[in-house]
């Protein structure tokens, strides 16, 4: 039976655990959404996870609108990820990159006053820090054309294949969390009467799109999906998620990805992210391949969450952020660090690259 600690092959890769790190936005790419040597010392310190999936990165300066997070659009952008490929590769380690487009949660303080882009001119509940302040409400952004729902289907796939050739092992579509697929995928935002717009394949359409050129360009094998059917954030909704998520897995059926990553705490975790209706059971008989869960697992949690063959790895988020070898402590079966969460998104090295290894 297999365990956390049972290797997996995983689309291309060979991977020695099912410990694997979610994607984690820490803002410390300061300087142009270039990643730096700190990240690169980051990601190396936790190198033993069986995949890294590295923060969520910007695909176009437009889809970009989080302080200090890093992007994948031009040259001095791959070669900061090139550093830290290849400081996790010096350490064994395999490391994907979540590609991101915010949407309508850009506020235009970073889009020169512009408005940001959505499936549909729908504001969402909200606001982020932006370099004019904090708490700044999102805007109302503007409906994409279809020419530029293509454009950004191509900003998907450039910046893939910058991730490919900056050494980096593959990617993970962002898919989650209210941002710009997500945006498409539910009815509570998209109300588009095109190709776009209104039945469950029409909003999913966007998705596959990008899923659909992304495995063109850089093979299915590399790459991967992080889906939040009954996630909540600044007041995104659907109708009918059971319906809208079990067919995207369906569709998703067809490409032989590396996996599906689906970020949904069980409703018995108080996770404010919970829902009663706990849907992973659902699209885990919907899809076919390799299924990878996230939301507050630990080491017990994950362990039964495998012998119950809910999923094929587990995704930890914030016990990587405080215990850089998680993996480790967990066979140690040793004591965990508990993260700090007022330096999360702080620019330093502070509660980011300084948490101790366990004393050996
Ligand atoms: C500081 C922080 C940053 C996060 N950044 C991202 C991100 O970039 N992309 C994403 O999909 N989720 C992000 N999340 C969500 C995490 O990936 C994960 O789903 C969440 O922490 C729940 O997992 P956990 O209970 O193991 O921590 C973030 C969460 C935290 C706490």
């Amino acid at each position: 039976m297999n365990n956390i600690f049972s290797s997996i092959t995983l689309g291309d890769y060979q991977l020695s655990n099912r410990i694997f790190m979610a994607p984690l936005s820490r803002g410390r790419a300061v300087e142009n959404g270039v990643p730096n040597a700190m990240m690169a010392e980051y990601y190396a310190q936790r190198a033993s996870a069986g995949l890294i999936i590295a923060e969520a990165t910007a695909v176009a300066k437009q889809g970009l609108g989080w302080m200090n997070a890093p992007g994948i659009f031009n040259d001095e952008q791959q070669d900061g990820w090139k550093n830290i490929a290849d400081a996790v590769h010096e350490k064994d380690g395999r490391i994907f990159v979540q590609l991101w487009h915010m949407g309508s949660t850009v506020h235009p303080d970073f889009l020169d006053g512009e408005l940001p882009v959505s499936s549909s001119a729908v504001k969402q509940k909200g606001s982020l820090t932006t370099p004019k302040g904090r708490d700044r409400e999102f805007a109302v952004p503007r409906a994409l054309t279809k020419t530029e729902i293509g454009n950004v289907v191509q900003q998907f796939v450039d910046s893939a294949r910058r991730a490919i050739d900056s050494g980096l092992d593959g990617v993970e579509i962002h898919g989650a969390n209210g941002f710009l697929v997500d945006q498409f995928t539910r009815d509570g935002i998209n109300q588009r009467e095109d190709e776009y717009g209104g039945s469950i394949d029409n909003r999913l359409r966007f998705m596959m799109e990008i899923v659909n050129a992304v495995c063109y360009e850089i093979g299915s094998g590399k790459v991967g999906i992080r889906l939040s059917p009954s996630n909540k954030v600044w007041g995104i909704k659907d109708s009918n998620p059971k319906a809208t998520f079990s067919r995207a897995v369906t569709l998703l059926n067809e490409f032989n990805l590396a996996y599906v990553h689906i970020l949904e705490p069980k409703p018995e975790t108080g996770d404010p992210m919970a829902d009663a209706d706990y849907l992973t059971p659902v699209l885990r008989e919907n899809y076919r391949g390799n299924l990878i869960i996230n939301g507050g697992y630990n080491k017990k949690t994950g362990n039964e969450a495998l012998a119950n063959s809910e999923a094929e790895a587990i995704v930890f988020g914030t016990p990587f952020i405080s215990n850089p070898d998680l993996v480790e402590r967990f066979q140690a079966d040793a004591a965990l660090t508990q993260p700090d969460n007022t330096t999360f998104y702080t620019s330093e090295a502070k509660g980011y690259t300084d948490y101790a290894f366990m004393a050996v």
